[in-house]
This record gives structure tokens, sequence and C-alpha cells, in this order.
């Protein structure tokens, strides 16, 4: 950890050390890994014809849908011979700085606890069916993984440049909420939207949002909206092309000249886009989810 990055963190429930991993995976009751089940079940139901084909290929590589909460070990192995993933229980969301550190050393932190019945449809903590249903399929695609390693490297430097704002951005409109080409079709990788009913169809299909072609910088400049559908998209054309948009980007520049606030608004479209789809904003525009808007 370099000396000269701040950082302030969670406070950091007694049983766990510095890398904040729990000391064992959480045993899941019958209860708990029927939960599993059920979301497994409800996703694949939407997901075929709309995820990126890397993700159900990971599904079916890493066999996520044998039942029941999937064991860390075993799935770590897996993951480990195909891209030297592993994946790590955590008690809870972790400060910044120790989630770079995993990154970087290709192991990815998963929520040691899943969802309740009262909290089936949203939860905003990230429990162990987000993090290793909507993450853990992508680490199988090598090129992904190397992208997801890169990222945790470039996590020190921006909270050095007090810029972890516009690099969290990046993080959510890619790995949270991104979406490709495939052919002519847009199909999603992006975490938040592959774990859960809602957002799938809107992000793919549905006329309000607008899909735009991902440029790094313009990204990193854009606000985002935690607690509701995305009025904006961004799709990449490939894996290899967001990997190289993002490892070929000098940072320490770019950095030097982000303003510490977002200068676009996240339903924006500004001259330099290349528009996939301009959304009509509808959704947005009567009022969201408060509304009970239709997310058409
Ligand atoms: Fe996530």
């Amino acid at each position: 950890m370099p000396e000269d990055v701040f950082t302030a963190p969670l406070k950091k429930p007694e049983h766990v050390g510095e890398d904040w991993l729990e000391p064992k995976q959480a045993n899941y009751g019958a209860e708990q890994n029927a939960i599993w089940d059920e979301l497994f079940e409800r996703q694949m139901a939407i997901l075929p014809g709309r995820a990126a084909t890397a993700f159900m290929a990971g599904c079916e590589k890493l066999d996520l849908g044998r039942g029941g909460v999937p064991e860390f070990g075993k799935l770590s192995e897996e993951l480990g011979s195909l891209t030297g993933w592993s994946v790590v229980p955590v008690p809870m969301l972790i400060p910044d700085h120790v989630f770079f550190w995993h990154l970087a050393n290709r192991r990815f932190p998963a929520g040691n606890f899943i969802r309740t019945r009262e909290t089936f449809d949203y939860i905003q903590e990230p429990d162990v069916f987000h993090d290793v249903f909507g993450h853990v399929p992508m680490l199988t695609d090598p090129v992904f993984a190397d992208y997801m390693q890169e990222y945790g490297k470039a996590g020190w430097k921006a909270m050095k440049y007090n810029r972890l704002k516009a690099l969290g951005a990046l993080y959510w409109y890619t790995v949270e909420f991104g979406l490709m080409m495939e052919g002519d079709d847009v199909r999603a990788y992006g975490a938040g939207i592959l774990s859960g009913p809602a957002e799938i169809v809107f992000a793919v299909e549905a006329q309000s949002p607008n899909r735009i072609m991902l440029n790094v910088d313009r990204v990193m400049r854009t606000d985002y909206v935690i607690s509701d559908l995305q009025p904006t998209y961004f799709v990449i054309e490939s894996f290899e092309d967001l990997y190289r948009q993002t490892v070929e980007r000098d940072f320490d520049r770019l950095y030097r000249n982000l303003s510490p606030a977002f200068t676009y608004a996240n339903s924006a479209v500004i001259d330099v886009d290349n528009v996939v789809h301009r959304g009509t904003q509808e959704y947005l525009l009567r009022g969201g989810r408060g509304s009970g808007a239709e997310p058409v």
C-alpha cells in the first residue's frame, strides 16, 4: 500500500484481518440455498438472447446452476484453471484500497451472505448472488479477466489523485452496467444488469435509455444513478476494445485534467458521442422509479 494514498476505511468487523477476508465461507441452510436456486432460475428465464455470449458461456463453464450457493473453493479451482482468478468471501462492502488490492491479485471479493425473501428483488449491498452470479462468469473470459486486474491496479493511482469518482464511473458503466455489440445486436455483460430481473430488458430493448459507444474519457466524466435504471448505457465493440482503451490510456495525464466533479449529466448526449440509440428518456421524464413509471 503506497504511503501517499489516503484511505478512510469502513469500520472493520473484529473477526476479519487487514485483508478483510472472512476466515471461511458461510454455511448456507436449505432456505438460503433455495433462494439462490430461485434467483438463478428467474435470471436464466430472461437472459438468453439478452446477456453477452461470454456471460452465458461462463455460467455453463462454472456450472452455477448445479444447485445452491456455489462453494468458493471448488469455484475458485475451476475459475483458476481457466483464467487464474479466485473468489474470496468478504463480510460486507470493503474499503476501496483493499478491493483494488484483491483485484490486482486476481481475487474477486464476494459477499459472504445472501439476500432474504424480503429483499428478493432488490438489495443495495452486494450479496453472494450479485457477486457470484453477476460478476464471476465474466471472469472466465481471458480478456475481461485481464481488464479487471488492470482496473484494480489503476485504483490506487485514482486515490492518489483524488479521482476515485471518475474511476468509479468507469467501473459503473462497464463492469456493472456495460453493454456490448454482438453482430447487429446489443447484449449485456454488466453484473448490475445481469443479476436483477428489471434492468436487463430495459437496458437492451427499451426506447428510453441512450446507448452510446464507450469512450473512456467521456465515461469518466459522466455522472451515474445508483437507485434507478440508467438513463444511458455505454457499449463496447469487444473486450479487446475495452482492454485496449483502458490500458493504453495515460491515466496520470487524464487525472490531472479531470475536474473533481462530473461534467456530464447521466442522460446527456454530447457532440463527440458515437450514438447507437438515442433514447427518448420517457421513463426518466415520467419520474423514474419513485413515480411508478413503466420502464419503456
Ligand atoms: Fe457488483
